[in-house]
């Protein structure tokens, strides 16, 4: 996946939604660092929910502030915190690089974490009606729109009660929409593009529906923002 050009998909999506809401504080855009290249010292701050958390319909404005809050906030502060270590073990030469890599795949980790979270939460905010230039497109890869939200479901009940990510995605090289399975952030598929982004760790419903992950899924499909998921296309 190409992580620039997904923010830039999420910004554009968040663009087009009302902002509101405490979460707005703590925005800022994310910018390089001063005095280092972007890929030793990116400083990349929270993006705000692009809807009030207490919006959805059926997702609690509890759940939702403290998936954002600590969830994905968390994440983008533990991807600081590693950058800023990476940046030490840079300029010590003895550090051996299989040390170095730990924290390498650290960075792997929790920038899958940050930017699933944004498609994630940009995926939302919607009524749940996909338009019919959107459902024509998928019916195309799925011979039905039926038929792809059928087998989206099925991928994310077979995660309820474990973790993971089902990704609606559109594979660059194949040039195919497929739905993929994700174990965890670091598992995207190779060359794809994410359009739809379903978090399926038990912290994004637990709070709202215990252990019960297809009331969630339907949660989840009744807010699906399908303009901005047409945009990441
Ligand atoms: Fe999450």
């Amino acid at each position: 996946m190409n992580s620039n050009t997904s923010r830039r998909q999420f910004l554009a999506a968040a663009a087009m939604a009302p902002v509101a809401g405490t979460v707005m504080a703590a925005a800022t855009q994310a910018t390089p660092a001063a005095g280092g290249a972007a890929a030793f010292a990116f400083d990349h701050q929270p993006v705000p929910l692009p809807y009030r958390p207490g919006k959805l319909d059926g997702l609690s404005e509890r759940l939702v502030q403290s998936h954002w809050e600590n969830n994905y906030v968390g994440a983008v502060k533990a991807l600081a915190v590693v950058r800023g270590r990476l940046q030490q073990a840079m300029a010590d030469t003895s550090l051996p690089p299989y040390v170095y890599n730990g924290l390498k795949r650290e960075q792997l980790f929790r920038t899958g974490s940050v930017v699933l979270h944004e498609l994630y939460f940009g995926s939302l905010g919607g009524d749940g009606k996909a338009g019919a230039a959107v459902r024509s497109r998928i019916a195309g890869s799925f011979g039905s729109y039926d038929a792809w939200e059928t087998e989206f479901r099925r991928i994310g009940n077979g995660l309820g009660g474990g973790s993971g990510w089902v990704v609606l995605g559109y594979n660059q090289h194949l040039k195919l929409l497929e739905n993929y399975w994700m174990a965890d952030h670091s598992t995207a598929p190779a060359t794809t593009t994410p359009l739809l982004v379903m978090d399926m760790y038990e912290h994004a419903y637990q709070m709202d529906y215990g252990a019960a992950a297809a009331k969630y899924i339907d949660a989840f499909f009744n807010n699906i923002n399908w303009e901005a998921v047409e945009q990441r296309a």
